[in-house]
């Protein structure tokens, strides 16, 4: 049987990964609202990404003999200044969840459960990459420096992401 405690926080976290779907959605949202398709996809493949999270986390708790209990989901913002103000956004959430990841395990640690450290060893990996790989593209969009050439390249090759 699941430690309780560990159980509501992962229960938040199948709340937190849904609304990175949702978060990253609205993205996908309003770079195809400016016409820029292949950021557009690159966040659709993302939300689909977030959304395995979560399911990852449900099906865990099932196999722990808890219950999943899900949470509301709140509205998540529509518009953005620029690209480079969106994954910035993208960015700070990636870290936020890095930093909502790390203390699910400290309290697993503390609870002496075991399995759910185990468990979320896969998530503490993924999230260096997914750090990675949005504040790459954080990295490239600020040294565009306003070039609607750069921006084109850049993404055409953010659509290339399957
Ligand atoms: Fe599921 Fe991008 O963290």
């Amino acid at each position: 049987m699941i430690n309780e405690k560990v159980l509501k926080a992962l229960n938040e976290q199948v709340g937190k990964e849904i609304f990175s779907s949702y978060l990253y959605l609205s993205m996908a949202s309003y770079f195809d609202s400016i016409d820029l398709l292949g950021f557009g996809k690159w966040m659709k493949v993302q939300a689909r990404e977030e959304l395995g999270h979560a399911m990852k986390i449900y099906e865990f708790i099932y196999e722990r003999g808890g219950r999943v209990e899900l949470p509301a989901i709140e509205k998540p913002q529509s518009n953005w200044e620029s690209p480079l103000k969106a994954f910035e956004a993208a960015y700070n959430h990636e870290r936020f969840i890095t930093e909502s990841i790390n203390k699910i395990y400290s309290l697993a640690k503390e609870e002496n459960d075991y399995a759910t450290q185990e468990f979320l060893n896969w998530f503490v990996k993924e999230q260096v990459e997914e750090e990675a790989q949005t504040e790459l593209i954080l990295k490239k969009l600020q040294k565009l420096q306003d070039s609607p050439t750069a921006l084109y390249m850049l993404d055409k090759e953010a659509g290339s992401r399957e």
